[in-house]
């Protein structure tokens, strides 16, 4: 994983803090000097107030450095987020950014596999427009049962050019601006709901990687953001499948700097592990590494 970039504290005006479906919220700020250095998988510790004595870890969405702000998508869970829910166009934010390392590209050869859950389709929906733009060619799968933030429609592209009469090819539904940025993604749910696959995302990947020849499987990567026990079950089917893949960890955290030791996860070989810390070290962690 590439190592972390030099953190700044800096002052940020709110563009937009537009409230979106299931108490999500897309956080849009002006910064042009921090957008140039934001990479996916890179986050930011914003600062809800003198209330708070911790700022709140967030991952970026997007960064457009010719537009010069950065966005974040966030949900409204706790005492932090329901301050910032009532934040106006205009008002300073001051945060702590680029936080942690980054995703790391894939081989030439290798096509990407993003498993996305609940709020953790923000780092991954970045990830995979970065992909796109490097000449990979990803594929997006994205499970939550709150409501898409983002406009649910009818797939053009196909899940897989490679196998046709599938049971996968029954779903329809998809985030239509990835699918517009020609993102292949496909949305799961444990609600019942049209054109989405009903069950679990890793098992939505199952199925699909069971349908596909296994040359084609074979040359998949894996990356993945989501609750630990989905990120776990997707680690289990890169396993399975003998895949490789990185994880973004979620762990809560203190002081966001490596000082305080208060968000280490077990991270190495099943014999040989040792404590790293989230806030420095990763998020971003290789998939095999992270000892669930
Ligand atoms: C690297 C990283 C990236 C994240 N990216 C996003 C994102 O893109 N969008 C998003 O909505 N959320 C994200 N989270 C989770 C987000 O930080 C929490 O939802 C938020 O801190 C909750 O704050 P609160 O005051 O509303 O909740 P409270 O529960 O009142 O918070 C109490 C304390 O717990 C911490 N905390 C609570 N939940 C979490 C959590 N899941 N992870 C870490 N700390 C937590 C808070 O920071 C705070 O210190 C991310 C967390 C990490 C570690
Ligand atoms: S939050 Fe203190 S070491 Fe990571």
């Amino acid at each position: 994983m590439n190592q972390s970039a030099m953190i700044h504290r800096i002052l940020a005006e709110v563009i937009e803090n537009r409230p979106l479906p299931g108490d999500q919220y897309l956080l849009r700020l002006h910064a042009p000097k921090l957008a140039p250095r934001i990479k996916p998988g890179h986050f930011a510790h914003l600062d809800c107030g003198p209330e708070f004595t911790v700022p709140r870890p967030f991952s970026f969405l997007d960064a457009d450095p010719q537009a010069g702000h950065v966005d974040m998508l966030y949900k409204v869970v706790g005492r932090g987020t329901e301050v910032m829910r009532h934040w106006q166009k205009g008002r300073e934010v001051a945060l702590i950014a680029p936080v942690g390392n980054q995703f790391d590209l894939p081989e030439k050869h290798q096509k990407p596999l993003l498993l996305a859950g609940g709020i953790g389709l923000a780092p991954m929906l970045y990830l995979g427009r970065y992909l796109k733009a490097s000449g990979f060619e990803p594929t997006l799968m994205y499970g939550t049962e709150t409501e898409s933030p983002f406009e649910t429609g009818l797939a053009t592209l196909p899940l897989s050019s490679g196998t046709t009469g599938h049971s996968s090819d029954a779903l329809e539904a998809t985030l239509m601006d990835a699918e517009k940025s020609g993102i292949t993604n496909r949305l799961s749910s444990l609600n019942a709901r049209p054109g989405w696959f009903h069950g679990f995302v890793t098992q939505l990947a199952t199925q699909w990687l069971q349908s596909l020849p296994e040359q084609e499987r074979n040359t998949l990567y894996i990356y993945t953001c989501g609750p630990t026990p989905m990120m776990a079950a997707a680690a289990k089917v890169a396993e399975q499948f003998s895949l490789k893949g990185q994880a973004s960890l979620e762990e809560h955290m203190a002081c966001g700097f490596g000082g305080c030791a208060g968000c280490v996860a077990p991270i190495g070989t099943a014999d040989n592990w040792k404590h790293r810390r989230v806030c420095v070290d990763g998020p971003v962690f290789p998939l095999d590494q992270v000892r669930w």
